[in-house]
């Protein structure tokens, strides 16, 4: 077993005494006996025999590892083992799914089944007490479950989900590493000129994963392309001049995710110098993350900063406060600064107010910030400020009072790099957080890890 197969065979029994712990409370609540989980099924393009990848739905991964099997489910009863109903049918066109033995299997009743019948035979016969969480399919119907995805059930267990587990968090660092191999690899193809598809490639090859694997779309956008917030076009061909790249791309590791960007200048040194500057504001926010912080002055504060690094850039020409206050840093900066992450690369729950629901409204102007909640030990968030040279907003910004507050000549002048973001994964402790990605960095490039 590999070190990180070890550390994890350690940590999952008491993620799953934790899971256990918090489902049984909020079905308890909810006024259910059991929850149901699916992995999710595999869906047809229309009017033909091929499937989309699948994606197993993330309260069922949470509990069992399984991220590339669908017709799985983990039914859990308060108090028993949990059982986990293996979908391995008999089939000669594709290769069944083999019941594994990994580090986690040993936790559960697992059984194999080959059909969504014979996963209703597997389970109790009365299933009236129980919460199906999952898509729905025709058989569900005559099952007899209590409720299908009740929300109250749901928004409690996604409330919990943002603290993770000390096993997710080793699934998180695991998932950085992966990622940053696969940062490392394309950064050297973009410094031997390579087009943004082949950038992409040597991703994939750093990580070690196929395209499907990954846990969104890797964005890969050389000049221009980086103002393009989730830029999705892979030119085959690098354009003929290269300014700058911009990368975003995780990689997954037993269900969870990381979500890292690395812009790269190719030659110009000014440009350099201000990614630099972005390094150093980004590590400044960094440096204020610890349980406690209310997210939502975390954003305010990247504005104050990134508006002051606009003034000093010479991009904008009013002072930073007059720069947030009417609006012209959110031309530039016009996403949030941050998200939860874990399952999925926009972790659920981050607007809950309580396990009983509410919202915790965005600030007045920020419509895309994904959370609002108070920090909390356990939590793992993105950290990526940026700055955009978007065509869409310029020309609104120009059409109004803030054009007079922004230089258009070096507008101009930037723009053939597209935008600037760095992007790290954090995981929140009551005294600061451990930078997860720039570890993984450190660790890649031989230094050790800053304690
Ligand atoms: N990769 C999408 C994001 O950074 O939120
Ligand atoms: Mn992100
Ligand atoms: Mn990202």
């Amino acid at each position: 077993m590999s070190d990180t197969a070890v550390s994890l065979d350690a940590l999952f029994e008491s993620h799953l005494a934790t899971l256990s712990r918090r489902f049984a409370s909020a079905l308890e609540r909810e006024g259910y006996g059991g929850a149901l989980l699916y992995s999710g099924t595999l869906i047809y393009a229309f009017r033909d025999d091929a499937t989309y990848p699948f994606r197993a739905h993330a309260p069922f991964k949470q509990w069992a590892p399984v991220t590339d099997v669908p017709e799985c489910f983990v039914y859990f009863e308060p108090g028993r083992q949990p059982l986990l109903l293996f979908f391995s049918p008999t089939d000669y066109w594709y290769k069944p799914a083999v019941v594994p033995r990994s580090y986690w299997t040993r936790h559960f009743d697992i059984r194999p089944i080959r059909s969504r019948a014979e996963a209703r035979e597997a389970l109790p016969a009365d299933l009236g007490k129980v919460a199906y969480v999952g898509e729905r399919f025709a058989e569900l119907e005559q099952w007899g479950v209590a409720a299908v995805n009740p929300e109250p059930l749901l928004t409690r267990l996604d409330y919990e989900r943002a603290i993770k587990t000390p096993y997710e968090l080793e699934c998180l660092r695991e998932a950085n590493r992966i990622g940053v191999q696969g940062h490392l690899a394309a950064a050297r193809a973009f410094r031997d000129g390579a087009s943004e598809f082949d950038i992409h490639l040597a991703f994939l090859r750093g990580c070690g994963l196929r395209e499907q694997e990954l846990p969104y779309n890797a964005i890969v956008a050389l000049n221009e392309g980086a103002a393009i917030l989730h830029y999705q076009v892979l030119e085959r061909r690098a354009p003929a001049t290269v300014h700058s790249l911009l990368i975003d791309a995780g990689a997954e590791f037993a269900g969870y995710a990381s979500d890292i960007t690395r812009t790269h200048a190719f030659s110009d040194p000014e440009f350099t110098a201000l990614i630099g500057r972005m390094d150093e504001l980004q590590q400044a926010l960094c440096a204020v993350v610890r349980a406690g912080v209310d997210w939502r002055d975390v954003h305010l504060s990247a504005h104050r900063h990134v508006a002051e690094l606009l003034h000093e850039a010479d991009i904008v020409t009013c002072d930073a406060e007059e720069a947030v206050d009417t609006g012209v840093s959110s031309v530039f900066l016009p996403h949030g600064i941050g998200h939860l992450l874990g399952l999925q690369v926009h972790d659920a729950g981050g607007l809950l107010r309580s396990p009983e629901g509410g919202e915790i409204p965005r600030p007045e102007g920020h419509p895309y910030l994904r959370l609002t909640r108070i920090l909390e030990e356990g939590f793992v968030v993105t950290m990526e400020p940026g700055i955009y040279f978007i065509d869409a907003l310029l020309e609104e910004a120009r059409a109004d009072s803030r054009a007079r507050k922004i230089n258009w000549s070096r507008v101009e002048q930037l723009r053939r790099f597209g935008g600037i973001r760095i992007e790290d994964n954090l995981a929140v402790t009551k005294t600061g957080c451990e930078n997860l990605t720039r570890d993984a960095f450190r660790a890649a490039l031989g230094s050790p890890p800053v304690t």
